[in-house]
């Protein structure tokens, strides 16, 4: 029997770049009838250097936590999208973010993380900077025993300095510089989590040195890693146990902001061991104890929030089909760290290992998927993908947005 339809003809859509202008339009509909961002989105470097100076460069991304900086007088250096950036714990405790780059030749600067004594010297020259990016020393740069010459001017040598903002523990960039304020950014969320806490109490939560956390690499597009948190609807195929204790019926789209869109949970269920639980959030209202939400950041920062605990994921996209995730789950105050809950912390971090873990295969599948001319895009569950759509919606607008621009 034959079977020949105009469906098996070879469009190839995945095929080839797409403007960013049809991309947002392609996306930017009703959502029954919405495309999804087009394969080359994922598939290529230079989409994938686009979207770190387009979507990424022009906004919020986390790059680390302020814990990865033991001590003070601490450098750190950190890929990030093939950019090689460097994080400085200074003398007084203050973090900085630096291009991880000499002014004189252009070397690499730091290659490992170093404590030192509030210097950093280029391996080449041996011209070296304070940790605030001043350039203190420029040895034999005027003739042999001369350090200074007459017409170099070492005050507008340092290090190139990158828009930071420490919040929470987690370190933040914009790379553009021309963000919203970072306060901004951060507002719908944190006025959306004004009906379970205040502020003061979001300051005490803590993180443990070994119950804490967490990083998986996951083989796939950052931004797959970002559509498979804001939604709950692969709950029953792909987290079977945590489904059966909070289950897709009992999960809800949260509201939408310009940059933030996620899920909630109306059955998140506390951990008991010998009878005990961890310490909540004294405000926490008692008819919401069960509620739970996961926002996403966009670009790249995910929160999870509990009466019990907290976590913030990062993606540190290393190129364009590998992702690293990082995690740090916080407990609420002091006491949520002493021995007699670290039971429960451990069980909390395997439980979230484990979680994180099986959405691996999907996200490392969807991947794997857009290598495929018969896909391009696909569609949204009108009701189950708003969060999705939103994303890509964001996205197309930041690349459309930036094109405009040129
Ligand atoms: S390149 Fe760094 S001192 Fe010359
Ligand atoms: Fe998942």
């Amino acid at each position: 029997m034959q079977h020949d339809t105009d469906n098996t003809a070879d469009k190839r859509p995945g095929i080839g770049p797409v403007p960013a202008e049809a991309i947002l339009q392609r996306v930017d509909q009703p959502i029954a009838l919405a495309t999804g961002l087009p394969n080359t989105s994922y598939t290529s470097n230079t989409t994938f250097l686009n979207d770190r100076d387009k979507v990424i460069g022009n906004n919020w991304a986390c790059i680390g936590f302020v814990d990865q900086l033991a001590t003070s007088n601490f450098a750190l250096p950190v890929e990030f999208m093939a950019l090689p950036l460097l994080i400085t714990r200074d003398n007084d405790d203050v973090i900085r973010v630096f291009h991880n780059v000499c002014s004189h030749r252009g070397m690499k600067l730091a290659e490992k993380p170093c404590s030192n004594n509030g210097a950093l010297r280029c391996p080449y020259h041996s011209w070296t900077y304070r940790l605030d990016g001043a350039l203190r020393a420029t040895p034999n740069l005027g003739g042999y025993g001369e350090h200074n010459h007459p017409e170099f001017d070492r005050n507008v040598n340092g290090l190139k300095e990158i828009r930071s903002r420490v919040w929470l523990n987690a370190i933040f960039i914009n790379l553009s510089g021309t963000a919203q304020p970072f306060d901004e950014y951060v507002k719908p969320v944190l006025q959306s989590w004004g009906k379970f806490l205040s502020l003061d109490s979001l300051e005490q939560f803590k993180i443990s040195d070994s119950e804490s956390h967490l990083t998986l690499t996951v083989k796939s597009n950052w931004k797959l890693a970002v559509e498979n948190f804001l939604e709950s609807y692969h709950l029953p195929a792909v987290h079977p146990e945590l489904n059966r204790i909070s289950p897709l019926d009992k999960h809800y789209n949260l509201g939408m902001f310009e940059q933030s869109a996620g899920q909630g949970s109306l059955s998140y269920t506390r951990l008991e061991l010998n009878n005990k639980q961890l310490p909540v959030i004294p405000e926490w209202p008692a008819e919401q104890i069960n509620k739970a939400e996961y926002p996403a950041l966009y670009p790249n920062t995910f929160l999870g929030i509990h009466a019990d605990q907290l976590f913030i994921q990062y993606l540190q996209p290393i190129d364009h089909q590998t992702t690293v995730e990082h995690v740090r789950i916080y407990y609420f105050g002091e006491q949520s760290l002493d021995a007699e809950f670290a039971e429960h912390r451990r069980s909390l971090q395997n439980s979230w290992q484990s979680v994180f873990e099986e959405d691996i295969f999907a996200v490392e599948g969807m991947q794997a998927g857009r290598a495929s001319p018969g896909y391009s895009g696909g569609a949204f569950s009108p009701a189950m993908d708003q969060p999705t759509h939103h994303f890509h919606k964001w996205v197309a607008t930041q690349l459309a947005a930036d094109s405009n621009a040129d």
